[in-house]
């Protein structure tokens, strides 16, 4: 399969539709790559028509597996020789920078005397959004706000009031205390997103830093319902919705007969990166990942059913014992009797190759996440076109910083809506 290289998005002849065609097809095209999720799945079908892929990838050291789940890029490179379509990945998944001058985001960052209560991580990232988006004009409403830490940010920035909508009490609290101890121009309100009766009223500048799944689509129609003077957010959680399948904003991917669907599960896909986790976590996922897959090679045994049986997500205590106390309790979970005699140290090494295995096949998987993003991305991106707004898309900050680095921004145009939904 070959398909005509994105241009960049910066490129006036290029549209976002042609863009989100492309990634629609490519997804499309290699969908047995991604759909199957290796956990749970010992022999993923794709390892049987693409050997060559299937045994480059299984022959990786630990070491270069470390090294290619943090850079996916060089990954689609090397596959790319056997299997030449994965050489379009790079060109479909390139987002412009939206700011390039290290001194803007300093200038637009907290000072860390003022950035109380706030964490390192999200100091950097609030300060980079609020450079993407300068010069701010109008009345901000900052959605599902936390403790205010964008509010604030952006406050500092300009002489415009910023407002906040966050749902728990305790947080509200906090960022209004914040506020008027530093004298920013802030106030948080106590209120659910989801309510029937929220509003971003006309004129209003909506933004989001990191809002999940529908409380990020909920601002988009909000803000395009509302007629509001621009929406700029950074979407992460994906996943997190009511519905179990996703459903498309844009009228024009809706109309689209050959969309993906996608369920809660494959959209979860496009958020799984631990390119900012501590070491020490990669770690305990590792292990803890090998005493689930033991545990699954055992109760396939014991159940004679070669079948993957979910197990629920442990207390954090279990991580800190052994296996044969993983399989206890997670047998307990399951309502199945561990029969006496049971050779742990046998499955714990089933565990750990089923792990070794799993991560390797995971890579290629993990090669999707970033399209699948893009994908997404881009339909809130039609959508906010359709409704008349002009949209800049790119990356607010690196994704060592945050690997949710895409900002959506848009501005309502002084035209009509195209397609009023
Ligand atoms: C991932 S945090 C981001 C917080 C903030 N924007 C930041 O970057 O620090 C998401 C926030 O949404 C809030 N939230 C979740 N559901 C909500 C709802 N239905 N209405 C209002 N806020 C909600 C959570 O309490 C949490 O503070």
């Amino acid at each position: 399969m070959t398909l005509p290289p994105a241009a960049s998005l910066h490129d006036p002849a290029e549209s976002v539709y042609n863009r989100w065609r492309q990634l629609n097809q490519w997804l499309s095209a290699h969908q047995t790559l991604w759909r199957p999720a290796p956990f749970t799945d010992p022999r993923p079908a794709w390892t049987v028509p693409y050997r060559d892929l299937a045994h480059d990838i299984e022959g990786l050291s630990d070491s270069d597996c470390e090294f290619y789940d943090d850079h996916p890029d060089q990954l689609a490179e090397r596959l790319s020789g056997l299997l030449p379509s994965l050489g379009e990945r790079q060109s479909l998944v390139a987002l412009p920078a939206m700011t390039d001058q290290q001194e803007t985001v300093a200038a637009s960052t907290l000072p860390e005397t003022r950035a109380t209560d706030m964490p390192g991580r999200k100091r950097l990232q609030a300060g980079a959004f609020a450079a993407a988006v300068k010069p701010l004009t109008g009345p901000v409403l900052d959605w599902c706000c936390g403790k205010g830490h964008l509010a604030r940010t952006l406050a500092a920035q300009c002489s415009v009031p910023v407002t906040g909508l966050e749902w728990d009490d305790a947080l509200v609290m906090d960022g209004n205390r914040l506020a008027r101890r530093f004298n920013d121009d802030v106030t948080l309100h106590r209120q659910d997103v989801m309510a029937l009766d929220v509003a971003v009223p006309e004129g209003v500048h909506g933004v989001a830093l990191h809002a999940c799944g529908d409380l990020h689509r909920r601002l988009i129609r909000k803000a395009t319902g509302g007629n509001a003077a621009r929406v700029s957010f950074s979407p992460c959680c994906y996943h997190l919705t009511a519905t179990t399948d996703y459903r498309p904003l844009s009228a024009r991917v809706n109309g689209n007969r050959e969309v993906l669907a996608l369920n809660r599960s494959e959209l979860r896909l496009a958020v799984q990166e631990t390119v900012t986790a501590p070491a020490r976590v990669r770690a305990e996922t590792a292990w803890v990942s090998g005493w689930r897959l033991g545990f699954d090679g055992l109760q396939r045994a014991l159940r004679g059913e070669d079948d993957y049986l979910p197990v629920p997500s442990h207390p954090a205590r279990l991580a800190g014992e052994d296996f044969e106390t993983f399989c206890r309790w997670a047998a307990d979970k399951k309502g199945l009797t561990l029969p006496a005699g049971i050779d742990f140290h046998y499955w714990q090494s089933v565990g750990e190759r089923r792990f070794s295995q799993v991560r390797r096949h995971e890579l290629v998987r993990h090669l999707f996440r970033r399209p699948l993003e893009l994908w997404l991305v881009l339909d809130y991106t039609l959508y906010l076109e359709e409704q008349g707004y002009e949209v800049r898309l790119g990356t607010f900050c690196d994704r060592q910083l945050t690997p949710r680095n895409i900002l959506i921004d848009a501005v309502r145009g002084g035209g009509e809506p195209l397609l009023r939904q």
